[in-house]
């Protein structure tokens, strides 16, 4: 069948998923197996952008794989694939780099966040030009769409450019992505500091719902949840931006519109929004984290998931590039 092509990446920096991931990214990864022809993967090669334990990362590799396999994702229906796994990754990389302008990539936002991080002179080269190797991810595997939340907008419009740019000079060779993007999770926010998103590098830790954590730290997480001195729950990303990501992560969860919420809790106060919602994503998580488990005891198993996922993987992968090549003269 020819159904069009999904295909998105995911770092294993983090160990556990954070609920940002999950709603604005991870979720859309389950849903488009039934509609496309979905590959994704764990980014390991971004994830040595910055220095790493190699004896962390590859734990965390493999904890990545058994939580987005707890999520939902079906081998047999999705091809599930560890980034380093697939050479043709680096090597299309490398011709996308010598495609974009310098100041192209340096007006890339993300690198600008996360270098701050470290001082703009510690950062490594590598971390400059990871949204280009990310355009090489997508573009190896003719995707059509890209499943991402918002901070990943910028990066799918430069591969759209070199895409575009590719395919002019050198002849028609890449299908030219659009970005998934899910309007009302794109962006969930930091339970601390509301204005800012969700982030296991940037955001407040007490802010972050790390999807493996124990049921009795989210709850506190969420009970302690910042908000307004209003006493109303009321969806309004402006005024009340703590309570609007409350209602957003209580809605996705379960289903229940922003307004039927705003109904249910009429006259209700934020203790009692709170409660609930901690006992929604407890309920959400607490199965979530028996299944990684599940997936993580049996590494035999898991093995053989990642290492069919990467021959499916390459041999797409390998047409495109060589494709490529020889359009370069390579
Ligand atoms: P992080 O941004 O935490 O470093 P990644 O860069 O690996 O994590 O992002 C994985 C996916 O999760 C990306 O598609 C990204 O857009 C999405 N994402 C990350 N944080 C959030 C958030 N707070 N809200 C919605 N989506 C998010
Ligand atoms: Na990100």
């Amino acid at each position: 069948a020819n159904r069009p092509r999904a295909l998105s990446g995911i770092q294993p920096t983090s160990g556990s998923f954070h609920l940002g991931n999950y709603l604005g990214a991870i979720r859309q990864y389950v849903a488009l197996q039934e509609t496309h022809d979905s590959f994704y993967m764990v980014v390991d090669l971004h994830a040595i952008t910055v220095p790493q334990d190699p004896k962390d990362l590859r734990a965390n590799t493999r904890l990545s794989a058994a939580q987005l396999l707890a999520a939902g994702l079906d081998p047999e229906r999705c091809t599930l694939f560890v980034q380093s796994h697939v050479p043709e990754h680096a090597q299309l990389g490398w011709v996308m780099n010598c495609l974009t302008g310098f100041g192209e990539a340096s007006r890339m936002t993300q690198f600008k966040d996360k270098s701050a991080k470290q001082g703009a002179n510690n950062a490594t080269v590598g971390l400059f030009t990871y949204p280009i190797l990310q355009v090489a991810d997508i573009l190896l595997y003719q995707a059509d769409a890209v499943p991402v939340g918002e901070d990943q907008r910028q990066h799918i419009e430069l591969t759209r450019d070199l895409a575009e740019r590719f395919n002019q000079r050198y002849g028609q060779t890449f299908t030219i992505p659009a970005p998934h993007i899910v309007k009302e999770v794109a962006k969930i926010y930091d339970l601390q500091d509301p204005m800012a998103k969700m982030s296991k590098s940037a955001g407040t830790p007490k802010g972050l719902i790390n999807l493996l954590d124990e049921p009795k730290v989210t709850e506190k997480k969420i009970k302690s949840a910042v908000t307004d001195t209003e006493a109303e729950i009321r969806f309004d990303t402006e005024k009340k931006p703590g309570v609007s990501n409350l209602l957003t992560i209580y809605s996705t969860l379960t289903g229940e519109t922003i307004a039927a919420l705003e109904e249910k809790y009429e006259g209700k106060g934020y203790g009692a929004l709170k409660t609930d919602l901690a006992g929604i994503v407890v309920d959400f998580v607490t199965p979530f984290r028996q299944r990684t488990h599940e997936y993580l005891d049996d590494p035999e198993t898991l093995d053989s998931i990642l290492a069919k996922g990467a021959e499916k993987a390459r041999a797409v992968a390998a047409e495109t590039l060589a494709q490529a090549y020889d359009r370069l003269g390579l």
